[in-house]
């Protein structure tokens, strides 16, 4: 099918409507996003699904650090990590995106740039989008969950590393222009992949006011969960036009996307221990964006642990440069001493988080004000979601597995900190930094991006899409302060310690 001929006039308002949709999904806009992702070859990417033991699963019963709380683990439902990466492929869990039918078209008009396919799926398709039926029986192309979770590391795709290039920012705008050229759309199409694109229309527009961080590189997915939470019936899971609960607010508390691989350690989910009980029944919360009825969420559900599965044995990325083996052997000794009661290390994990008056990190996420507030959390607990999974964050924070943090900066929940050695010494933080958003940019003796540190924040910079690119960290939620646990460390102690994490 030739697009270009066959949609004629309409061509340049399907281009501009899609470049809307896909962009947001590919985060296009990002600075040096672009090239990070031409400079990938995608037999360079490589997909494990190897199902590791269970290595760390520590019962021992010791006496928890003042402050900390031990996380109980909860009984999960296994699957088969293979099918679990196909339903992550090709499953229709977010039930709704842009009629395939248009997808030559946005192809034609270069898109997606270069960005590669998902390894082990054999269509043209790039790895963040999924093509998938409906259950009105329209095949429709929409965003999957690699969209925030694959990333490139080191200049490579690797699925399950945050995708820390997304930029949400200015979302809202884009989004209002993308539901006009729906409009213009009527007609050319035919009605059922009309009615697709105006639900897809409609949903990404009601939420896209609530999904805008300041800053480049951070998430808004809790936002996201807390305005689709509030469109919906908690029983019956129906759409309602007009929200049913007060909206979030619609400042996003930022955060940064975690790494898969930590999940076959971590006892629940998220950086507040909120995911109790079924992990798999929360993970399939990203399809409330269109997932209409109870029936068809009981349907996605039914192969979900197949997911939870996959993710549990995604694996740490092994650091691929030289490591100084006599300093790591002195760093281990400074991490049991000061790090390992709270992290763990390579074979036990003690699942604790951490109060906010001990850990002292930015505490917007924490309290709850916004994606976490009461109402939220009531919603889930009440819904067909809370059936068999519980929505219970803590006062605090999970302090995580450190393996393979050398393919996830920047550091702290929030994303505020560019590398570990600013970590182990707060007096170092940069309060204003930018990164080039070049994953192959890396800072191998501080462990981290490298970083250009800036004398103006957010309030000094008229352009905002300059704004988006400087990391402001005196706006609310992306706080630097905190975790101050390496500060008394001497600097051949941190460098130490710095070469022990990379064996992690
Ligand atoms: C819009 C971006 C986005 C999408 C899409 C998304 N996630 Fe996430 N995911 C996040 C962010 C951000 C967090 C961290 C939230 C927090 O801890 O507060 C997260 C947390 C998680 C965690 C917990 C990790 C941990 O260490 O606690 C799992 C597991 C997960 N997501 C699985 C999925 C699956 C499966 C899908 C698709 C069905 C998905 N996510 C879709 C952004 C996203
Ligand atoms: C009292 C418990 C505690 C101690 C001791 C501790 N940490 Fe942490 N650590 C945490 C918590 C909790 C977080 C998450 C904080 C947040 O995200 O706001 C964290 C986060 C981190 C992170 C960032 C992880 C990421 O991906 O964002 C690193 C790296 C880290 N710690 C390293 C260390 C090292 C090295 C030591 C030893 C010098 C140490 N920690 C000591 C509790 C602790």
């Amino acid at each position: 099918m030739n697009g270009r001929k066959q949609w004629g006039f309409g061509g340049a308002v399907l281009a501009g409507a899609l470049s809307v949709v896909f962009g947001v999904a590919c985060g296009g806009d990002t600075p040096a996003a672009g090239a990070d992702v031409a400079a990938t070859d995608a037999r360079d990417i490589e997909m494990d699904v190897e199902v590791e033991g269970d290595a760390v699963d520590d019962d021992t019963v010791l006496p928890s650090p003042p402050g900390t709380t031990a996380l109980p683990a909860d009984a999960q439902r296994d699957g088969d990590p293979a099918r679990g990466f196909e339903i992550l492929a090709k499953g229709a869990y977010v039930g709704c995106g842009v009629p395939a039918s248009l997808f030559p078209v946005a192809q034609q008009a270069g898109l997606f740039g270069d960005a590669p396919p998902l390894p082990g799926r054999d269509d043209s398709l790039p790895y963040f989008l999924s093509r998938f039926d409906t259950p009105s029986g329209v095949e429709v192309i929409g965003p999957n969950c690699f969209t925030c979770h694959a990333g490139y590391v080191n200049g490579e795709l690797v699925l399950g590393a945050p995708g820390t290039n997304l930029d949400f920012g200015g979302l809202a705008s884009q989004i209002a222009g993308f539901q006009s050229q729906v409009e213009q759309l009527r007609g050319l199409l035919n009605e059922a992949d009309f009615t697709e694109i105006e639900r897809f229309a409609e949903r990404m527009s009601a939420v896209a006011p609530y999904v805008q961080p300041e800053v480049a590189g951070v998430n808004p997915a809790d936002n996201l969960a807390a305005i689709l939470f509030a469109h919906r019936d908690p029983k019956t899971l129906a759409w309602s036009k007009e929200p049913l609960l007060a909206p979030p607010p619609a400042i996003v508390v930022p955060v940064d996307v975690p790494p898969w691989w930590r999940m076959k350690d971590k006892h629940t989910m998220f950086y507040t221990a909120g995911g109790r009980a079924d992990h798999a029944r929360i993970m399939m919360t990203a399809s409330t964006l269109c997932v209409d009825t109870v029936e068809d969420a009981a349907a996605i559900d039914a192969e979900f642990h197949h997911v939870r599965s996959y993710i549990e044995a995604v694996p740490p990325p092994a650091y691929p440069f030289d490591i100084d083996a006599v300093a790591a052997a002195e760093g281990r000794v400074v991490y049991d001493a000061n790090c390992a009661h709270c992290h763990g290390g390579p074979d036990s994990y003690p699942n604790l988080w951490v109060e906010l008056d001990v850990i002292d990190t930015d505490p917007a996420l924490a309290v709850g004000g916004s994606q976490f507030a009461d109402r939220f959390i009531e919603w889930f607990n009440a819904s067909f979601y809370g059936e068999t999974a519980v929505f219970a964050p803590v006062n605090g924070y999970v302090a995580p597995p450190l393996s393979a943090i050398w393919a996830s900066a920047p550091y702290l929940h929030n994303g505020s900190v560019p590398t570990v050695a600013t970590l182990l010494d707060s007096s170092t933080r940069p309060t204003y930094w930018r990164r080039t958003f070049d994953s192959t940019d890396l800072d191998l003796e501080g462990l981290g991006f490298n970083f250009e540190t800036l004398d103006v924040g957010h309030a000094d910079v008229p352009s905002a899409s300059a704004r988006r690119t400087i990391y402001d960290t005196t706006l609310p939620g992306y706080g630097n302060g905190g975790h101050t646990f390496g500060d008394h460390l001497t600097p051949t102690e941190r460098r130490a310690l710095i070469e022990y994490l990379k064996t992690l």
